[in-house]
């Protein structure tokens, strides 16, 4: 069943200027939105999804927020340095947010692999997390920030046909803590977000199946929404979770409560 929107206190994220990669994809959507209605500035990242992106500027410019539409392909690391250091300009000098959530999920069984494949998924996964980073900390050193990366249940708990996927989720699990440890001292917060499976257009069509499945593994009985990984976000870029560090939050109806045995 879901829930009602419920009316959500206002102002979690007050003079905050965010970066939220992705923001052209069903996630990234539901994460920007969610932090221009806290009150964020919010610079969205796509890379080819630029009138999907411009519809969710529009949508958060409807909330009160402030927005910009920044391209960049996050397998460049120079291109990543570019994006952060065009956000940071257009937030005053200030970045204060970064939610590193572009991603590709494709499938292919491990016999089947290849070397390009399993490399493009890494890339885009997971070098792209350390460079968008990297170069936020820099930005981040003088006044403090929080990083959360969009990892996912399967980083704990592999799908079929999904090795480099889900090693490359567990990589930016370990990244995050790693950088919790470094970026800690600079008053950098770094987490993960791990979604379940999150509702999109033509998913119950494209995969009926792992739907229905979804849904009876589920305790709550229902896949997610992007507002609901956009409110995981919210909380850890926000004060509420300023002793939060190097933790990793599911979010994922409960699936992974249930023993597998
Ligand atoms: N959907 C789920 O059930 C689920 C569950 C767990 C975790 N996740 C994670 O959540 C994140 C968002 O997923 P989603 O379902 O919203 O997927 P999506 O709709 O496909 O959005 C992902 C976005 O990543 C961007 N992207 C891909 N490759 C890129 C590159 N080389 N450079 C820059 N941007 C690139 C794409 O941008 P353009 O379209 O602009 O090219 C795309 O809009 C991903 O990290 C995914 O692994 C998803």
């Amino acid at each position: 069943m879901t829930p009602p929107e419920h009316p959500r206190p206002p102002g979690l994220l007050d003079g905050q200027i965010a970066l939220v990669t992705g923001a052209g994809g069903g996630i990234g959507r539901g994460i920007a939105l969610r932090f221009a209605e806290h009150g964020a500035a919010v610079a969205l990242h796509c890379r080819t999804s630029v009138a999907a992106a411009r519809e969710t500027a529009r949508q958060a410019g409807d909330a009160g927020a402030r927005t910009v539409v920044l391209q960049a392909d996050l397998t460049d690391e120079d291109a990543c340095r570019r994006l952060v250091r065009e956000a940071a300009e257009w937030g005053g000098g200030r970045l204060t947010a970064l939610v590193n959530n572009a991603g590709v999920q494709p499938t292919r069984a491990l016999p089947e692999m290849t070397a390009g494949e399993w490399r493009e998924v890494v890339d885009t996964n997971v070098s792209s997390v350390f460079s968008c980073t990297r170069a936020a900390a820099e930005v981040m050193r003088e006044q403090g920030g929080s990083v959360t990366h969009i990892a996912s249940i399967e980083a704990s708990r592999p799908a079929p046909d999904h090795a480099h996927y889900s090693a490359s989720k567990a990589a930016v699990v370990m990244h995050a803590r790693s950088a919790a440890l470094e970026y800690g001292p600079l008053g950098i917060r770094v987490n993960t977000v791990s979604p379940g499976l999150v509702h999109r257009e033509g998913l119950e069509d494209a995969w009926p199946d792992g739907v229905r499945r979804w849904r009876e593994a589920a305790p709550l009985g229902r896949l997610g929404r992007p507002q609901d990984i956009g409110d995981a976000c919210v909380f850890l870029a926000s004060p509420l979770a300023s002793w939060v560090t190097g933790h990793d939050l599911v979010v994922d109806g409960g699936v992974s409560a249930r023993s597998t045995w």
